[in-house]
């Protein structure tokens, strides 16, 4: 079942983080998260965490900052529910517009945004790091008021 983040998952976010991600957010960055106001949902099962979101929400837009689910749960539906409760509640609130940066290679996430109907509209050269120099960013996003 999904249900809001709290600040008191961040143990758990910490281990999915590091075992999906390339770059994984350091300890300090969720924090920010929290501090600056940002909101999130997680997958949870027996009160064990296996995926979760968080967004940055405005008036006029909402920022998909980081999304990923346990590589055991993966492909089973959860990064798509996760995304859409984000982008209904994101409607809910009259926000136009949501959109995401994706690691050009990251072949899975680019496909899954695009069966949620998102599109390419930019890309950001170099940004984000590699073990091997630096990779672009695709910028995806999709209008919520269509
Ligand atoms: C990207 C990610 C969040 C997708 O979550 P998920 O729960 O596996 O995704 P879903 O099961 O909802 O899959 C939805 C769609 O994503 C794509 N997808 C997911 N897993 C895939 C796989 N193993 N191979 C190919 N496509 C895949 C497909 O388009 C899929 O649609 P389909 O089921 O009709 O084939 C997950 O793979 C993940 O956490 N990856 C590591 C972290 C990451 O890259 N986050 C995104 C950063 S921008």
């Amino acid at each position: 079942m999904l249900r809001t983040l709290f600040q008191s998952d961040l143990s758990q976010l910490l281990v999915i983080e590091k075992s999906v991600h390339i770059t994984p957010w350091t300890e300090e960055t969720f924090k920010s998260c929290f501090q600056a106001g940002y909101i999130g949902w997680v997958v949870e099962m027996n009160k064990q965490i296996s995926g979760f979101i968080i967004v940055a929400l405005t008036m006029k837009e909402c920022h998909i900052l980081n999304l990923c689910v346990a590589h055991h749960c993966q492909h089973q539906g959860w990064g798509g529910k996760l995304l859409e409760r984000a982008l209904s509640h994101a409607r809910q609130h009259g926000v136009n517009i949501a959109y995401l940066e994706v690691r050009r290679s990251n072949e899975r996430a680019i496909s899954l945004y695009k069966k949620m109907k998102f599109h390419l509209i930019g890309e950001r050269k170099e940004y984000y790091p590699t073990v091997a120099g630096n990779e672009d960013a695709l910028i995806f996003a999709i209008n919520l008021q269509a």
